[in-house]
Order: C-alpha cells, then structure tokens, then sequence
C-alpha cells in the first residue's frame, strides 16, 4: 500500500472529496467544504491509501499538528476495505512521522461511545482513555478522549 502525505494537488485532493462521499452516504458527519477550513490549517497531514482506480482513495486520514500535540480529525476506510489493517497502517505512518517532530509529545482524538470498532482500533494502536466528554456531539451523544504518548525512543 502507497501512503502519502498530502501534498494539496489537484488529485488528492479529489480523491479525499470522493471518500467524504462515500462517509455522507454511510451517515459520517464531515463533508468534503467541512474538511477544506481544516486542510488549510499550516500543520494539518493527510495519510491517505490510494485506490485500485485514480482518483479514489481506499482510506485517510487528517490529523491537526500543533506545537506539542496533535488532533486527529478524521479516520476513514471505505466500507469494503474494512478489516485490512488499512487505518492501522496510516496510524503507524503518522506516528512514524510525528517521532520525527521531538516537541510532539502526544496525539489525541475524541470518539463517539457507541464507536465499537474505532475504539478497538485505538485501543489496539495502545491508546488509553484519558475522560468522557458529556453530550459532545450535536446528538447528545457522548465522546471518549483517546491520548497515545509518542515515544521518541522507539525505531
Ligand atoms: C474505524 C475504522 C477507521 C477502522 O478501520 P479498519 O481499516 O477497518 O481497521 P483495521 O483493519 O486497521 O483494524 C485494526 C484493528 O482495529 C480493531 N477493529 C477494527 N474494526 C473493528 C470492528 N468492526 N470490530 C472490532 N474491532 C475492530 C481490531 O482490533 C483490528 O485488528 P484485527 O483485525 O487484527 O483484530 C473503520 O471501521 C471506519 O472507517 N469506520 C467509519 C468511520 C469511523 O468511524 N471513523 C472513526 C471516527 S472517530
């Protein structure tokens, strides 16, 4: 699998509005114009998995890197590439690029409480549950803050 950082070309960035679709017909919360304030921002990353046909993407993923943290945004993998590993690989290329930044000391997300698949992901990644975060999504529904350490140590 080819994963890229982004890099703004037209391509990509055609790729990225055709997964935001397929997540919008799935009932996902971020459009394609929701993301683009977002991609603008001077530290914001996309890891992406290029799909068997250009433009499409299998899956990618938007993290926000500020001075000593950073946020992920967005993680998505196309309904019929689930279970492939593909958001663990783009977890393992982003952590592998932030090693390289010594002042990022974690990486953070939140995650809806009935997400039962994005939470076995983290968990598995070895993220730890940092608090709950009370009816933080438009539906009432509660988040889960997720901090994983970046071990600067590690190869
Ligand atoms: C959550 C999501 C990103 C996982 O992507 P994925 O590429 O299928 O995940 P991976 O194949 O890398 O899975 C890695 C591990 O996560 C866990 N996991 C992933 N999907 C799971 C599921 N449906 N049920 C239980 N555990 C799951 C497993 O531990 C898995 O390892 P294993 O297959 O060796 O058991 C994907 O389901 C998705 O895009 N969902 C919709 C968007 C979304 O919810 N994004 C997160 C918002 S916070």
């Amino acid at each position: 699998m080819e994963v890229l950082q982004y890099t703004k070309t037209p391509l990509q960035v055609a790729g990225l509005r055709r997964l935001c679709a397929v997540w919008q017909r799935e009932g996902g919360f971020w459009s394609f114009d929701e993301l683009l304030p977002l991609l603008a921002r001077p530290g914001s990353l996309v890891f992406f998995a290029p799909g068997s046909t250009e433009p499409d993407w299998d899956a990618a993923l938007l993290v926000d890197v500020g001075p000593f943290e950073a946020d992920i945004l967005y993680v998505y993998v196309t309904p019929g590439r689930r279970r492939d590993h593909l958001a663990e690989r783009l977890f393992e290329r982003l952590v592998s690029h932030l090693r390289s930044m010594q002042q990022i000391e974690a990486i953070f997300l939140e995650v809806r409480i009935s997400n039962i698949a994005a939470i076995h992901l983290y968990e598995k990644l070895g993220m730890t549950r940092q608090r709950v975060r009370k009816k933080y999504y438009s539906n009432g529904e509660d988040a889960l803050v997720y901090k994983l350490a970046v071990d600067h140590q590690a190869q």
